[in-house]
């Protein structure tokens, strides 16, 4: 079987920290067989809101977002792993944690979809573009 060997860049939010899942969360990842490559425990400023979510910060729901991002340390993760992008996003489920799929994370965990406890690339190029701006020359 042929195996894509990639890296994500996954935030675990300051819901999940505060609510002491961080631990919980990243078991989750380590038990799927992915590895930990970074591990950060950082506080977004309004700057890097702004940069991290540059497609949303014209959407109505940008800032009360940008308010929770920047309430408290969240955890910035570099994970490795066979198609790790594709596989995480499918362990952390729908973004409306009311909606998400029971076994995911957030179907198991959040009952939000602003305080929906991790966010993860989506696709290589938003890998590549968020690995930039949160571990810059690292990866
Ligand atoms: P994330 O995967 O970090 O990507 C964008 C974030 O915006 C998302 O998770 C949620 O936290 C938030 N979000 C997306 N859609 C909505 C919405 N309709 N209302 C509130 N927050 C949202």
């Amino acid at each position: 079987m042929s195996s894509n060997t990639e890296r994500s860049l996954v935030l675990i939010k300051p819901d999940a920290v505060r609510r002491g899942l961080l631990g919980d969360i990243l078991s989750r990842f380590e038990r799927k067989g992915l590895l930990v490559d970074a591990l950060e425990l950082r506080t977004m400023d309004a700057a890097l809101a702004d940069e991290h979510y540059a497609e949303h910060v014209d959407k109505p729901f940008y800032p009360p977002l940008k308010d929770f991002m920047t309430s408290g340390p969240l955890a910035a993760v570099v994970l490795s792993g066979d198609s790790v992008i594709e596989v995480v996003r499918t362990m952390i489920g729908a973004t409306d944690g009311r909606k998400a799929a029971a076994g995911t994370i957030r179907g198991d965990l959040a009952l939000s979809n602003r305080e929906n406890l991790v966010h993860a690339s989506d696709s290589p190029d938003s890998a590549k573009r968020e690995l930039a701006i949160w571990f810059p020359g690292r990866f």
